[in-house]
């Protein structure tokens, strides 16, 4: 692994460290000789998150508890880090959540709020952090996709669009910052056992039932990705045979087997 600069040791913001992916990330990190900022909302969780990280790996870590679904979030977890004159080198916009179900019947309220986190709430962080990348000539930005990215799903509508989005703001930021040192990759995994589906009460969706990895492998191979500069990160061999299958399939037939991943109480 190469340092950009031997004076100080490297920073990365990750957002959504209390659980599941980022939590796995902010370990991989660690361990790897990063001091950390962690933002998520529960202030408790990550005060005990950020001492442990201390006390195993001996890394700093800030913590900044904000609910990236309130527009004014990222502007304030920028201001903390230039009050606290902290230089970030790598951004993981890792915060997310899911509102699955058939359209017709899910929150709009949770929609919305997913939409300002994935979208808007990446997006803005993205570009308050960007210029001192480009001035230090060095930065990486780690944007959370998923399998979902490559194809819309129907019972997971607005999930899947916003994830889309993430995939094409990603590449197309990283085509315009070739040659600048600073390199943009899009992690795009499959089922995880997190506290996502859970939360999403989608525990019983076949989905969830057969094709997961647990979020240490997945952070594991983001983290190698990231290093390398790689464009897409899809950790797994089935996800990857998954991916690539979807140009090669009719519309239809991927509706159909999003709706059968996705169904609730699907039976094996
Ligand atoms: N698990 C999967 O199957 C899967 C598959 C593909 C992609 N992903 C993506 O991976 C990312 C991480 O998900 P995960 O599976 O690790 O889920 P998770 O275990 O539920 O963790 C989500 C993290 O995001 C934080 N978060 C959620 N809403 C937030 C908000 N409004 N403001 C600030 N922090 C917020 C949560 O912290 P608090 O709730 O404490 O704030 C938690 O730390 C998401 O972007 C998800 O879409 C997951």
């Amino acid at each position: 692994m190469t340092n950009h600069s031997a004076s100080r040791k490297r920073t990365v913001l990750i957002t959504g460290t209390t659980s599941g992916i980022g939590q796995a990330l902010s370990e991989v990190f660690a361990a790897e000789g990063f001091d950390l900022v962690l933002v998520s909302r529960n202030e408790q969780k990550l005060k005990s998150q950020a001492g442990s990280l201390k006390e195993r790996y001996g890394a700093a870590a800030v913590t900044i508890a904000k609910d990236l679904a309130d527009p004014k979030a990222p502007a304030e977890v920028f201001s903390a880090m230039q009050e606290k004159g902290i230089a970030v080198d790598v951004l993981v916009n890792n915060a997310g959540f899911n509102e699955s179900g058939p359209f017709s019947e899910t929150s709009i309220e949770k929609e919305l709020q997913l939409l300002q986190v994935h979208v808007a709430a990446l997006t803005h962080l993205t570009k308050l952090f960007l210029p001192a990348m480009l001035r230090n000539g060095y930065g990486k930005i780690l944007n959370l996709g998923s399998t979902g990215s490559f194809a819309p799903c129907p019972l997971d509508a607005v999930y899947c669009a916003s994830k889309a989005y993430i995939l094409s703001f990603s590449h197309a930021l990283r085509a315009e910052l070739s040659g600048t040192g600073v390199s943009v990759s899009t992690l795009c995994p499959g089922a995880t056992r997190t506290e996502f589906a859970r939360k999403a009460h989608m525990e019983s969706a076949l989905l969830f039932r057969r094709f997961t990895m647990d979020p240490e492998t997945v952070a594991r191979i983001a983290y190698r990705g990231l290093m390398k500069d790689k464009k897409a990160i899809i950790p797994g061999l089935y996800n990857r045979m998954l991916v690539s299958s979807i140009p090669l399939t009719p519309g239809f037939i991927l509706d159909r087997v999003s709706k059968l991943l996705l169904r609730r109480n699907a039976t094996a």
